[in-house]
């Protein structure tokens, strides 16, 4: 369409998925994918996520994707033409408005890991993990985690990152910038996991991973399950809308999504792969949470040969890895300030980045000084929950999962058969399997997971 011309497209299909990729690939597979998976007991959780992406995530992303490209435009503007052209309710703008506002309290937290795999670029590097036991790895990650200075130093300068990135529009560089460092992430991912093997333990990780025993699945873990293929695909979050705009007519939307889709799963088991085995020859807690991956990486480089430059090499590209996914974060709600509000690119930037700084202080905070402090524990659904617990779990088990409903259902029942076959230009009989998928089967299994476990 005009739009999309005037507005550039992507310099090719590998662009976008590299762009993509980039959004989707971040702190969601290396840290949250086996911290949540150690929590919720292993094998069974993890067949259910599978489960997810493959039946609720990749139809979503086609469908966003779809949307983003036939509206051309910011995924706000987008939806409106695309309401306004059918003639549909205002009200479905609220998909992209929750999108948005799940993306910012996001970031408010992400920034405050980012900053975490900031500092163990240091920590590293110094060469103060060689050698270390699982105890002394263990109190490097409380120093942190106890110093509110500290932390807020390191979020300070992961936000600052991202705002210097997006305040600038950058692309180009971001899609090179990808290119060499998610190879680069995997091949070092394949390191770890060589060196998991060697621990003697490696049996135990991939049963732990791959054997599901559903007496440890509970209802609130599907629950996780389902809003982690939201997140980690980056879904819900009007990201892969705003992409899609600039997608070329003739690239395919599905094979795109499953590319994307396919590495993304690929990273996160590998991550599980890599640190499970690390946790059982250490007699760590899978369950230890959010601090997993910094109780056990580090003990693998601080015990095979060259694990200082390893180590370091790691930490630099988990912090790429979570750059590019942050920037994506923030992407949508600068457009949508500039486009709304008329406000220029710098000011828009400055405006969400600095609320976002302020309101990842309330997590850094939950980590120490207010550990105990939890807000909505009145209601049993949030008990025990901290700050940082909390935006964790409304933006990923409530709005996300939320927000991809809204996006099926537009997709499925509001814009016409014709135009979704037109912008997926699939075999008949492909077409007809997402479009049962994604009128059917995803709405109904998000309200039953959703349903049961708010009442
Ligand atoms: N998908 C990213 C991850 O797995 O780390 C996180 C993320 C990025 C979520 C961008 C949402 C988003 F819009
Ligand atoms: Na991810």
């Amino acid at each position: 369409s005009e739009a999309s011309i005037k507005r550039g497209l992507w310099s090719s299909r590998m662009a976008f998925v590299l762009a993509a990729t980039g959004s989707a690939v971040g702190l969601g597979n290396i840290w949250k994918f086996p911290y949540i998976t150690g929590e919720n007991g292993g094998g069974a959780f993890v067949l259910v996520y599978l489960v997810c992406i493959a039946a609720v995530g990749l139809p979503i992303m086609m469908a966003e994707i779809l949307i983003g490209r036939s509206g051309a435009a910011s995924p706000l503007r987008s939806m409106r033409l695309l309401i306004e052209q059918g003639g549909h309710h205002p009200a479905w703008r609220f998909t992209a408005v929750i999108g948005m506002l799940a993306a910012f309290l996001i970031l408010s937290f992400y920034s405050v890991i980012g900053g975490w795999a900031v500092s163990y670029i240091g920590t590293a590097a110094t060469g103060e993990l060689v050698g270390k036991s699982a105890e002394a790895v263990g109190e490097i990650f409380s120093g942190l985690l106890g110093s509110p200075w500290l932390l807020l130093g390191w979020h300070t300068l992961f936000m600052a990152l991202v705002m210097f990135v997006v305040g600038r529009g950058l692309r180009g560089g971001l899609e090179r910038a990808v290119t060499i460092l998610m190879p680069a992430l995997f091949v070092l991912l394949l390191i770890v996991v060589g060196y998991a093997m060697t621990t003697g333990h490696f049996g135990e990780g991939v049963a732990f991973l791959f054997q599901p025993d559903f007496s440890r699945l509970t209802t609130a873990g599907v629950l996780v399950a389902l809003g982690h293929a939201f997140f980690t695909l980056s879904l819900g979050m009007a990201v892969m809308m705003a992409y899609g705009s600039y997608l070329s007519r003739n690239v395919s939307i599905a094979k795109t999504s499953i590319v994307v889709s396919v590495m993304d799963t690929g990273v996160a088991l590998l991550a599980g792969l890599a640190i499970f085995p690390i946790v059982f020859a250490n007699g760590l807690e899978p369950g230890a949470g959010p601090g997993l991956i910094f109780q056990t990486l580090p003990l693998a480089f601080g015990q095979m040969p060259w694990g200082s430059l390893i180590g370091t090499l790691f930490f630099v590209l988990l912090t790429f890895a979570a750059w590019t996914s942050a920037i994506s974060l923030l992407e949508p709600v600068v457009e949508w300030l500039e486009e709304k509000k008329g406000m220029s690119r710098t000011r828009s930037t400055v405006g969400a980045g600095v609320s976002c700084w302020l309101l990842g202080i309330a997590s850094i905070l939950s980590l120490n000084v207010w550990s105990d402090v939890t807000p909505l524990g009145m209601f049993s659904m949030f008990e025990g929950k901290t700050i940082f617990d909390l935006l964790d779990f409304v933006t990923a088990s409530i709005m996300l999962p939320l927000a991809g409903l809204l996006v099926a259902l537009f997709a499925g029942w509001v814009m016409t058969r014709e135009t979704l076959q037109k912008e997926l230009a699939m075999s008949s009989g492909s077409f007809s399997l997402w479009y049962g998928v994604i009128r059917y089967v995803t709405p109904i299994a998000v309200a039953v997971v959703f349903i049961y476990n708010l009442f």
